[in-house]
């Protein structure tokens, strides 16, 4: 756990959680951090915690008295959000401290009680509501609702402009040196925009209405410093993170990089000649290409690397009457994630008759998906010459309209 002085009497408790499923789910390749914060005025509040794994709520006691902060002394927990990446702990912190205040939404205190029992000592607060810790500190609280439960909030500390942001503005990748954006190297910047994808397609793509709404509330604030509860803090330009998830929650919509996702699977390699074929096509016109065999890659690289896309091929065989499973399955969770308005191509093949083509056009329609499609190809058995040809055609009409959809 990395304990770091952000501000004046403001620390984080910081720890990399790698070799998990994030929500049980996400194969998150280059793990998350946990970003806890500590603000200090004559009263001690901490905001968000840890995990409850075995072990991990003593590491954060043990960190917090390495900065002279006793466990015991702490008076309010502002709970910002109860998943319990960030609440866990708190049952363990009941062992060792049985006076302090929750503060949180309603629909949060609703968890705590369901979550840890009735005897909490809780205060509901709602939009504006603030707390003054005393010493120039003061909270103040800024509901969210879905960004990512419905009962998150942001806080916001007024003495040092800090927003502590929670999910919102958060990112996956693990951090061993460079907390903050100004000591990030181009390198960091180009990981923590992949990992800032991966986080927001995985995690927040569903809500990103409830996103947009709290980037207009991000901006009604005087920030010198973003703090989010995962990932990497703003002081240089908090503006860039704002930013960043701005585009993001347009890739949610259809925008994309100026890049073609071939999501493609095959039984025994005759839709693959035609994804071969059409990846040399796209490198040849200049195209970034990202080919996504399914179902080798984990749901969590696929999510992100559609989202980011401004162009999509879906290539999938007839499978028992139907699309090749693993590719409708990645189609069915892109739905879920309600990943709306991609421009796309589809071609694949079939034996003794279609159905792939079928149910493609029943998945988007069914989750409502609004995907706009060029003329699809199918073919029997291996692509022939005629066959290859119209995949070019297609995939030359892509290019040419993912020009509209292009926002890097
Ligand atoms: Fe980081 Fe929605 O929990």
């Amino acid at each position: 756990m990395k304990k770091i002085q952000i501000a004046d009497n403001i620390h984080m408790l910081s720890m990399n959680v790698e070799d998990i499923l994030f929500e049980g789910m996400w194969d998150i390749a280059n793990g998350v951090t946990l970003n806890s914060y500590i603000v200090k005025g004559d009263k001690t509040a901490i905001i968000d915690g840890v995990i409850g794994w075995d072990g991990i709520p003593e590491t954060l006691y043990k960190n917090l008295e390495e900065i002279n902060i006793d466990p015991k002394d702490i008076d309010y927990l502002i709970v910002n959000h109860m998943e319990p990446d960030h609440s866990g702990w708190i049952e363990n912190f009941k062992k060792i401290n049985n006076d302090f205040t929750i503060l949180c939404t309603d629909k949060a205190a609703n968890l705590v009680k369901s979550f840890f029992g009735d005897d909490e000592k809780i205060k509901v607060v709602k939009e504006g509501d603030t707390l003054d810790l005393g010493a120039g500190k003061v909270l103040s609280f800024h509901p969210v609702p879905n960004v990512h439960w419905p009962d998150t909030m942001m806080t916001y500390e007024s003495d040092t402009k800090t927003l502590f942001s929670c999910d919102m503005y958060g990112s996956f990748g693990k951090i061993d040196e460079s907390y903050f954006d100004d000591q990030m190297t181009d390198e960091d910047v180009e990981y923590f925009e992949e990992e800032g994808i991966r986080y927001f397609s995985n995690v927040m793509a569903t809500f990103t209405p409830q996103v947009k709404k709290a980037i207009k509330k991000t901006e009604e604030f005087d920030i010198n410093l973003i703090a989010p509860g995962h990932g990497p803090l703003y002081r240089k330009n908090p503006q860039k993170i704002i930013d960043d998830y701005s585009r993001f929650s347009e890739y949610s919509n259809g925008a994309g990089k100026n890049e073609v996702t071939i999501l493609w699977g095959s039984m025994y390699g005759m839709t693959k000649k035609a994804v071969d074929f059409a990846e040399k096509i796209l490198v040849n016109k200049g195209i970034k290409v990202n080919k996504l065999e399914m179902p080798l890659k984990s749901e969590s690289e696929m999510m992100a690397t559609v989202f980011k896309s401004g162009g999509v091929i879906v290539a999938a065989p007839t499978y028992e009457y139907k699309m090749f499973p693993p590719v409708a399955a990645a189609l069915e969770e892109l739905g879920r994630k309600k990943v709306t308005g991609k421009l796309a191509f589809s071609f694949g093949s079939y034996g003794w008759s279609g159905g792939a083509q079928k149910e493609l056009n029943e998945i988007i329609e069914k989750n409502r998906m609004k995907w706009d499609f060029v003329e699809p190809v199918e073919f029997e058995g291996s692509p022939r010459e005629e066959d290859l040809k119209k995949v070019e055609e297609g995939i030359c009409e892509l290019i040419e309209r993912m020009k509209d959809k292009v926002v890097e």
